[in-house]
């Protein structure tokens, strides 16, 4: 299962300052799909001074662009929190990729007081994320900063 030491010591392998960010955002998201259970969506969605794009990600093509303030991502973004959504179906305004996808978590990258992106996270598992599960999450996001 989930073992925070483990996900970030295997991040530790692959990131590397030298590195540039969206190699180092690639092997991210590549190793939360792996390392974390029952995910079907993994990837970032940048931030470039006026709306999100799409970043790295492991998982079905998804939507290129979510303005600020839309969809969970964009939510996320401009209230600059961390959002758990039990059900997407039931969360208005949720931005649908895969049809697969039941429970997100969305954590936003502030790096120097500034957003960088936000991770997007998605399961098929209805309330997939609890707080244990951000917590964790959001430790590997810290991690990451580092290499950003
Ligand atoms: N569900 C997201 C859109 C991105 S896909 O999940 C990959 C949202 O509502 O912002």
């Amino acid at each position: 299962m989930m073992n925070q030491i483990t996900i970030n010591e295997y991040l530790g392998l692959y990131l590397d300052k030298n590195y540039k960010q969206v190699t180092n955002l690639a092997n991210f998201a590549a190793i939360i799909k792996e390392m974390v259970p029952q995910l079907n969506w993994v990837g970032f969605y940048l931030y470039d001074g006026k709306e999100l794009y799409l970043g790295p990600f492991q998982g079905k093509a998804a939507v290129q662009t979510i303005p600020m303030g839309e969809g969970v991502c964009g939510t996320s973004a401009i209230k600059q929190e961390i959002i758990i959504v039990d059900d997407v179906h039931a969360y208005p305004g949720h931005i649908a990729c895969d049809d697969a996808s039941n429970a997100e978590i969305v954590i936003p990258i502030i790096k120097d007081n500034k957003l960088i992106g936000v991770l997007d996270i998605d399961s098929p598992v209805i309330k997939r994320f609890d707080k244990k599960t951000a917590e964790t999450l959001r430790k590997s996001v810290d991690f990451l900063f580092d290499f950003l």
